[in-house]
């Protein structure tokens, strides 16, 4: 691939851009000239505000080479990924397993005519049916998780013959029309895409509140993602998903559980959903399920869910859902997460972790709380702001772990489910030596 390099740069700025200002400029002393032009260009034709943010929050990454639960800045600060941008990364950067899944794959096969059926489509939908809870059976093979949301919504309206959808509030489903007006709306207000009478939110876990909102029979799907990842995977009161799922039996509502983030196999079960004994009516899943190397979401309903499959089959068409490559990665990606010594070594890194952070909370004020299913993870510390400053300080240490969307006070600090032991003690180490640093030092001091 060609390098971008200072001569092959076509101009400073593109006409009527706004070039880089100087207290963005400044930002670049000491960079390579290679990552500098990256990020001008980054900045003049892609993403200003983007580039602005990370600089400014003293982020400064270019993701060039990635291995494993491992990846380097271009100019070669190395980082332990604690992120896995959202899950996407479960299995590690370029699993070798899936890689030879993919190279085998295209040996023979390209992303399909997604017109007719196909082996790769037909065995994925039937391994899904066998894996997901309930009578979880048909699937919608789709290019992303947005995507396979917007068809959840289409379909409960179907099957229900009515609108109105209830999501939590601070809760993330995508940013495509109809899912990036449940949750957190904000950005659909900002492109005056939101749908006021429509889309109806309820505090997390408040299952008075989803009664209230629920009683009028006239909402159509319930959607909640089991812990969710920009409020912080708060924990869900016990019995919430239980009661959850009753109150949509009696009101009539489908109930759809988003494990984007939270499936395969991260919370120590396939979905996370089985902690909480509630089987849903549909379920979508993504991310990670391309093994971070082809696009793929799913949604997977119900027979009852599922009846405009068996009246319109055009009902949803994508060029590229369903790709044949993104269904083959997946079917490897779910044998891996399923695989026995997958979920033992879960369970060995969630309880190594989980005492090493406890021991570090111990000593350190400043780190609050404590949030874990299997090996999610998320850390509150002291002030509204105290994982933007926490998880700058770590970057510095070498590991990349990212607030919370909605919750600015707490990091996600997600393990992969592949990591060892040293893995996770390194992460550790790091993490005591930025909190000793940003808390102003061991037991108490923190602001
Ligand atoms: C919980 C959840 N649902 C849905 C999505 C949307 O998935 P995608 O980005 O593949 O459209 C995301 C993405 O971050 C997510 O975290």
């Amino acid at each position: 691939m060609e390098q971008i390099s200072s001569e092959s740069r076509k101009g400073p700025t593109p006409m009527g851009a706004t070039p880089m200002p100087p207290d963005l400029e400044r930002h670049l002393a000491g960079m390579s000239e290679h990552k500098q032009d990256i990020l001008r260009r980054s900045h003049d034709y892609l993403m200003p505000h983007r580039v602005a943010t990370w600089l400014g929050a003293g982020v400064p990454l270019v993701i060039g080479r990635r291995e494993g639960y491992r990846i380097w800045d271009v100019d070669g600060h190395e980082l332990q990924d604690l992120h896995l941008n959202g899950g996407t990364f479960n299995f590690g950067h370029r699993n070798p397993e899936l890689v030879a899944e993919l190279v085998d794959a295209v040996r023979t096969l390209d992303v399909g005519n997604h017109h007719f059926p196909s082996e790769a489509r037909a065995l994925l939908a039937e391994r899904l049916a066998e894996l997901t809870p309930g009578d979880l059976q048909y699937s919608v093979l789709a290019p992303s998780g947005s995507e396979a949301i917007d068809m959840a919504i289409k379909s409960a309206r179907r099957a229900t013959g009515r609108r109105k959808v209830v999501s939590f509030e601070r809760g993330y489903h995508g940013r495509s029309g109809l899912s990036g007006a449940a949750g957190n709306d904000d950005h659909a207000r900002f492109f005056d895409s939101a749908f006021d009478d429509d889309f109806v939110r309820v505090p997390f876990s408040d299952a008075d509140a989803l009664a209230d909102t629920l009683c009028d029979d006239d909402v159509a799907l319930f959607m909640a993602e089991p812990l969710p990842a920009t409020a912080g995977f708060p924990i869900p009161e016990p019995g919430f998903y239980a009661e959850a799922r009753r109150l949509c039996d009696e009101h009539g509502t489908l109930l759809l559980v988003d494990e984007v983030q939270t499936g395969l196999g991260r919370s120590g079960r396939l979905w996370a959903i089985e902690h909480f004994d509630a089987e849903p009516d549909m379920l979508v899943t993504g991310k990670g399920l391309g093994g971070g190397l082809y696009p793929i979401g799913v949604l997977v309903l119900s027979p009852d869910a599922a009846g405009w499959l068996h009246e319109d089959g055009w009902g949803y068409v994508s060029t590229f859902g369903g790709s044949e490559l993104g269904c083959r990665i997946a079917l490897t990606a779910l044998e891996i997460a399923t695989r026995p010594a997958t979920t033992q070594l879960v369970e060995r890194n969630a309880a190594r972790l989980r005492a090493g952070l406890d021991e570090l909370a111990e000593r350190h004020a400043h780190l609050v709380e404590i949030r874990q299913l299997g090996v999610i993870f998320a850390l509150r510390f002291a002030g509204d702001h105290g994982a933007l400053v926490m998880a700058a300080e770590l970057y510095r240490a070498g590991l990349w772990a990212m607030p919370a969307g909605f919750d600015r006070s707490v990091l996600q600090f997600k393990l992969g489910l592949l990591v060892d032991d040293a893995y996770c003690d390194e992460a550790l180490e790091k993490l005591d030596g930025a909190l000793a640093r940003v808390g102003g030092g061991p037991s108490g001091s923190a602001g």
